[in-house]
């Protein structure tokens, strides 16, 4: 079933220099996604020499992840992992609601809303939004 949900897009020329590469998965609304999306993380950024990025960007993809799937939409999710450069990654999930994310600065004792600020904190704020017909995409950009 997993298997079936996976769609691989194996870089023509991994663990070189050269561009696109990207890899995809469609997965449930659910906590569990979450495992499955640092896996598909994981296992790019291995193929692509980039291990020294791994530890970052499966924190990452577990916020928005998490993210998506309290949005408790139908459906399917899309994780992407692309590498946008040399040594940068690109983390995207597609979700199935409108609704925006909102960066909340955490006071210290702020037992929630620490996802987005430790998203902003591990891609130096390079993350963003964008808005689409029936939902959107956030991405978040990891490098050294
Ligand atoms: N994919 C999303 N779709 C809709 N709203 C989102 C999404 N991601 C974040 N948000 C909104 O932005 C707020 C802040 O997100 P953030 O991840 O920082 O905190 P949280 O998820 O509420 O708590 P925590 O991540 O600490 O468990 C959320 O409470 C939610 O309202
Ligand atoms: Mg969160």
């Amino acid at each position: 079933m997993l298997r079936a949900l996976l769609e691989a897009h194996t870089p023509p020329e991994a663990g070189s220099t050269s561009l696109p590469a990207a890899q995809e998965a469609q997965l449930p609304y659910k906590p569990q996604s979450v495992g499955q999306a640092r896996r598909l993380v994981r296992e790019a950024l291995t193929a692509w020499g980039l291990g020294h990025l791994i530890d970052t960007a499966a924190l990452v993809t577990s916020e928005l992840v998490t993210n998506a799937a309290k949005t408790g939409c139908q459906l399917l999710m899309t994780v992407t992992v692309e590498r946008i450069a040399k040594a940068t990654v690109r983390v995207s999930v597609r979700d199935g609601s409108r609704a925006l994310p909102v960066l909340i600065q955490a006071s210290d004792d702020d037992e929630g809303h620490r996802g987005l600020s430790l998203v902003h904190r591990l891609t130096g704020g390079r993350w963003g939004v964008t808005v689409e017909p029936l939902g959107k995409v956030v991405h978040a950009d990891i490098a050294r």
